[in-house]
């Protein structure tokens, strides 16, 4: 079982990080962007939050532009870690090749309607958080963020969506619980922060400054310390992750609320 890896920026090298830890082989980094290859060649690290970790180059991988003429098996795990706004593109182009599975990174797609696939999976990861385990029911859930980055492609609700699920689903709350969970806890002002809005819930986002980044289940903060991205490895190999798709009911009414 080789990985591909499309997209090598901060996320993509966190999970190049993580196959090499796990002792898996990557068969091949893809970046638009030959700067960005040109780098990966001398260096393999992530950089991302809180790991910050170097791994060996791995000395027989292919780095392109593109997917095309990889060989790509159907062992083969494709994994896309590029912005929200090339995932359906990307992720149309990894199903025309032979690979058995395909992790897209959250949000699935900014533009797709409806995709049920056993090839693919998308990644979520706050469900293997360790801290979620002793936490019961969720009574709360609030995401903070320092502050909205500049030339963000997709509404910072859209990005952080999947996480709210992710968490949701961990504890075993299904769709018709998310349906639930919106009039209990007040989903439907999930973009309660605007401006003007007065409307309060206790399933909050947040763009204001709260100092460090985090997201508080049940008032207790989840980082990224956690070995999020290995535990979504094994996940993978098992066939066993937790879809999203979910999110695109979320993504037309945060469509009709913008
Ligand atoms: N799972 C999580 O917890 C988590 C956390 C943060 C970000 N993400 C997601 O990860 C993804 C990537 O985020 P990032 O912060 O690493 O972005 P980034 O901008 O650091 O990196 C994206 C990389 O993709 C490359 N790229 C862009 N278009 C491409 C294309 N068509 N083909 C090949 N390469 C292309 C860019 O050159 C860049 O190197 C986003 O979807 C984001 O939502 C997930």
């Amino acid at each position: 079982m080789k990985f591909i890896v499309v997209g090598i920026g901060g996320v993509g090298m966190a999970h190049v990080c993580a196959i090499k830890r796990m002792g898996f082989e990557v068969l091949a980094l893809v970046d638009l962007d030959e700067g960005i290859l040109e780098k990966a060649k001398s260096k393999w690290i992530n950089i991302w939050e809180t790991f910050k970790e170097e791994v060996p180059v791995q000395k027989n991988c292919i780095y392109q532009t593109s997917l095309s003429g990889l060989p790509i098996t159907p062992n083969d795990i494709i994994i896309i870690a590029t912005p929200p706004t090339t995932h359906f593109s990307l992720m149309k182009e990894a199903l025309r090749t032979k690979a058995g599975k395909i992790l897209v990174e959250k949000p699935i797609s900014t533009e797709m309607l409806c995709m049920s696939n056993p090839r693919l999976f998308v990644s979520a990861e706050w469900i293997y958080h360790s801290k979620l385990k002793s936490i019961d029911k969720i009574s709360s859930l609030r995401m903070c963020y320092p502050k909205i980055p500049n030339g963000w492609d997709i509404p910072l609700e859209l990005d952080f969506c999947p996480h709210f699920f992710s968490i949701l689903i961990s504890k075993g709350y299904d769709l018709k619980y998310i349906s639930k969970a919106k009039a209990e806890f007040g989903f439907r002002y999930f973009c309660s922060h605007r401006a003007g809005s007065t409307k309060l819930s206790k399933v909050t986002f947040s763009g204001s400054r709260f100092g460090e980044n985090g997201l508080f289940v049940n008032g207790r903060k989840l980082n990224w310390e956690e070995d999020l991205f290995d535990k979504q490895l094994i996940s993978l190999q098992q066939g066993k992750m937790v879809s999203f798709d979910e999110m695109l009911y979320w993504e037309n009414e945060l469509k009709a609320e913008l």
